[in-house]
């Protein structure tokens, strides 16, 4: 599977960091939507889901956490835990992330506005999507 870990330019100077993001420059899609986690207990697991069109780019702008990712062949675990680095994650890839430290804020831009039926939320269903794809491109 294809990581892709988008480096952000760091605008610093004696006064600290800024980091600036546009669609299309250096999020390569249209933002139509923003939302952000925060407060996020100990233990907890979120999202099992995959996106059927949807694309989106996850920044951890403070702390960390971890993304489980899974294309329905590889699987990989991904530390976010840098506000100038972004992961993309493009459709048909089920993600989980976990282990979100105390002051994580996960930033999330996404292509689209929210849809639940762009949803895929049975890990089931994904596989079998996933499988249906393969043996179109065939
Ligand atoms: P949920 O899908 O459970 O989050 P995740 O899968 O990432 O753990 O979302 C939690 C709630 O927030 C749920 O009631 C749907 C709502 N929600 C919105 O209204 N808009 C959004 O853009 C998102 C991502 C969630």
């Amino acid at each position: 599977m294809k990581i892709e870990l988008l480096p952000f330019q760091k605008h610093g100077d004696e006064r600290g960091m800024l980091v600036a993001l546009e669609q299309i420059k250096n999020v390569p899609f249209e933002i139509k939507r923003v939302y952000y986690m925060f407060g996020t207990k100990d233990n907890v697991r979120r999202g099992f889901h995959a996106h059927k069109a949807l694309r989106q780019l996850a920044i951890a702008v403070r702390g960390s956490c971890y993304f489980h990712l899974d294309d329905g062949v590889d699987k990989e675990e991904v530390l976010l835990n840098d506000p100038a680095q972004g992961l993309l994650i493009e459709p048909a890839i089920w993600h989980e992330m976990y282990n979100y430290s105390d002051d994580c804020i996960l930033l999330v831009l996404a292509s689209d506005v929210y849809d639940e039926s762009d949803y895929i939320r049975n890990y089931e269903a994904f596989q079998e999507s996933v499988r249906d794809e393969s043996a179109q491109a065939e």
